[in-house]
């Protein structure tokens, strides 16, 4: 099926302003990115495909979604900032003299604004992939927790998230963000906020929904 979705030509006229190439797209990742950054995005782009497919969500968002949400991570971080204009205002100081924290949002600018998608629940998938956001929706959780479980992922606890993805993405969710904050620690560096605060809501959702019953 993934191979079918990737020769599709998208028109998907309700929530994109022009026509998106998806061929052209995955030519220019080809050429821009390292190969093994590209085998990244492609094994992000099928897993969370898979995961629309089980939750209900149309695959070739998270097709699309999945192939750019890590367009512009080897860009400079000058190129990055560059590219998210006036929207770096949205970010703290301490944010902007971080790549790993600045290429989710000018991923979605540069989707936007190259690619002319207009879809917000692709942008906002691509924009919080990296930390988390607690108004998050479904394919924003799909890409994310595709983003550290696609097939090339190898780390403790990976097979765990996983699993857990085809049962229930939000606990896939909380594990990612677990494991997430628990790297960050042991690393002594700056924790997102908006990672804490994810990981909370998740909690006191899963919490709330068990009481109810
Ligand atoms: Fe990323
Ligand atoms: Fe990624």
């Amino acid at each position: 099926m993934i191979w079918f979705l990737r020769d599709r030509w998208h028109p998907l006229p309700e929530r994109m302003e022009r026509p998106v190439d998806v061929r052209e797209i995955e030519q220019e990742l080809v050429n821009s990115l390292t190969g093994r950054r590209f085998a990244h995005v492609l094994g992000t782009a099928m897993m969370a495909a898979g995961l629309a497919v089980r939750y209900g969500v149309d695959p070739d968002q998270a097709w699309l979604a999945g192939l750019l949400h890590d367009a512009v991570r080897e860009w400079p971080l000058a190129k990055q900032l560059e590219q998210l204009g006036e929207e770096s205002r949205s970010l703290d100081s301490w944010e902007i003299t971080w790549a790993e924290l600045v290429h989710g949002p000018a991923g979605a600018c540069w989707a936007g604004n190259h690619y002319g998608i207009r879809d917000p629940a692709i942008l906002e998938a691509i924009r919080f992939h990296t930390v988390g956001n607690p108004q998050m929706g479904l394919l924003a959780k799909i890409i994310f927790v595709a983003d550290k479980a696609e097939p090339n992922r190898n780390y403790p606890g990976v097979e765990t998230v996983r699993c857990l993805a085809n049962s229930a993405i939000d606990s896939a969710m909380i594990a990612c963000l677990e494991q997430s904050i628990r790297y960050i620690l042991d690393q002594g560096i700056l924790l997102h906020p908006l990672t804490v605060a994810t990981r909370n809501q998740l909690l006191l959702t899963q919490k709330n929904i068990q009481k109810e019953e």
